[in-house]
C-alpha cells in the first residue's frame, strides 16, 4: 500500500531577465494505491502528472507532504534508507527507444539489475540466467531468440516489454506506467495494454497509469480509481466507470466531451462541456483554478479554491461548488 497525503511540489525555473519563474506542478495531492490496485492518473499536458509518477517512484522530491510505503513515512528517513523501500516501485518510461542502452544486448541489460540482486542474496549465476530467461517469458518474449539481442533489432513494443522485463527483475510491487504506449506503434499498444493488465492479475503488482487518454485509462483500471488533475490539483476522484458514465466536474466534463465521436456508430453527448478559453501560461491562481475557463462558473468561484470532497448525491469526491451531471460521451446508436 502507498499513500500520498498532501504532496507540493514547485519547480523554479531559471529563464528570463527577471529571474526565478515559480511553477507549481502540484498542489497538495493525496493519493492512495492498494496492494494489487490500479490506479490512473489523467490530464492536460502541463498538468503535473509525470512529477506526480517521479515522486510515487522516489526519482524527485518534494517540498511539502509526505508518501508512506506500507506503513513507513519517508519523509523523515535520509536518502539512503528510502532507497530500499522505492525499490518496489518502478517507473516505465513512454519512449522504449531511449530507455535501454542501444550497445548492451537484452541478456546484459538485465543481467545488470539481477547481478545486483544476487550479490546482495547470495545467489549464483545459474539464478541469473534463469531469472533473466523468467522475467522475458512472462512479458511474451521467447527468451531464445531475444536474449542475444540489441535494442535495435527489435520492434518498439518488444523493447518497451524488455523495459517490462527489466522493471520485473527486482520484484517490484508496484509499476508506474508514465505513457507507456504513446510511443509505440497503435497496433501493438493494446498488447502491451494487456500484458501490464495481465502482470497485475498473475503477479498481483499494482500498476500506476499515467495517461491523457481516457481510453486506456479506462482499459486498464476498469475497476481502478480515476484521479483527474487540473493545474497540479486533483479535481475529480473516483472509480474509472463511475467518471467516466457520470462526470460532474467540468473539467473532467470537458475532457470526455472531447473524445471522438465513431460517425454512424455513435451520437455525441448531448452537452458537451467546451472550455471558454484554452490553457495559457500565467492563469490566474486565486479561487478554482479551472473559473477562467469554466463555462459553469458562478458565486464564489473566484475566490475560494474548492477542496476535494464529497457531497450528498454525488458518489465521486470532487473540487467543484456546483458539481452537475451531464451527458457528455458519446452513446451507442443501438441505445438511442
Ligand atoms: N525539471 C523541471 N524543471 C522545471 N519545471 C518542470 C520540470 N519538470 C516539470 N516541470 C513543469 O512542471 C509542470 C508539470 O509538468 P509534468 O511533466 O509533470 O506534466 P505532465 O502532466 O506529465 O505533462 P505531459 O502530459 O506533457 O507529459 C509543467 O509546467 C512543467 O513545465
Ligand atoms: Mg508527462
Amino acid at each position: 500500500m502507498i499513500t500520498g497525503t498532501g504532496i507540493t511540489k514547485t519547480f523554479k525555473q531559471r529563464g528570463n531577465v527577471l529571474g526565478h519563474r515559480e511553477v507549481p506542478a502540484l498542489r497538495g495531492v493525496d493519493f492512495e494505491i492498494a496492494k494489487g490496485g490500479s490506479a490512473s492518473f489523467i490530464g492536460e499536458s502541463g498538468c503535473g502528472k509525470t512529477t506526480l509518477g517521479r515522486i510515487i517512484a522516489g526519482l524527485e522530491t518534494y517540498d511539502a507532504g509526505d508518501i508512506e510505503i506500507d506503513g513507513t513515512p519517508m519523509s523523515p528517513l535520509k536518502h539512503k534508507h528510502r532507497q530500499p523501500h522505492f525499490r518496489k516501485i518502478q517507473m516505465i518510461h513512454q519512449d522504449p527507444y531511449s530507455a535501454l542502452n542501444p550497445t548492451r544486448t537484452i541478456y546484459q541489460t538485465l543481467q545488470a539489475p539481477l547481478a545486483l540482486r544476487a550479490g546482495q542474496t547470495g545467489r549464483s549465476k545459474g539464478w541469473i540466467d534463469e531469472r533473466a530467461a523468467e522475467v522475458l517469458s512472462l512479458v511474451g518474449l521467447d527468451p531464445g531468440t531475444v536474449l542475444s539481442r540489441y535494442p535495435h533489432q527489435l520492434s518498439g513494443g518488444m523493447r518497451q516489454r524488455v523495459v517490462i522485463a527489466r522493471a520485473l527483475t527486482v520484484d517490484p510491487e508496484m509499476l508506474v506506467a508514465d505513457e507507456a504506449v504513446s510511443m509505440i506503434d497503435v497496433s501493438l499498444r493494446l498488447g502491451i495494454l494487456a500484458l501490464l493488465k495481465d502482470l497485475r492479475e498473475r503477479l498481483g503488482v499494482s500498476v500506476l497509469f499515467i495517461t491523457h487518454d481516457v481510453a486506456t485509462a479506462r482499459y486498464i483500471g476498469g475497476d481502478g480509481e480515476l484521479y483527474v488533475i487540473y493545474r497540479g490539483q486533483v479535481v475529480e476522484r473516483g472509480p474509472v466507470d463511475t467518471i467516466i458514465a457520470d462526470p460532474v466536474h467540468p473539467y473532467t466534463q470537458s475532457l470526455l466531451s472531447a473524445i471522438p465521436v465513431l460517425h454512424g456508430l455513435e451520437l455525441p453527448g448531448e452537452e458537451p462541456v467546451v472550455p471558454l478559453e484554452s490553457l495559457a501560461e500565467g492563469q490566474s491562481e486565486s479561487g478554482c483554478l479551472f473559473a477562467a475557463r469554466c463555462p459553469f462558473r458562478g458565486d464564489g468561484c473566484t475566490e475560494e479554491r474548492p477542496l476535494l470532497r464529497v457531497t450528498e448525491g454525488v458518489p465521486q469526491e470532487h473540487a467543484c461548488y456546483y458539481p452537475q451531471r451531464r451527458s457528455v460521451i458519446a452513446r451507442p446508436m443501438s441505445e438511442v
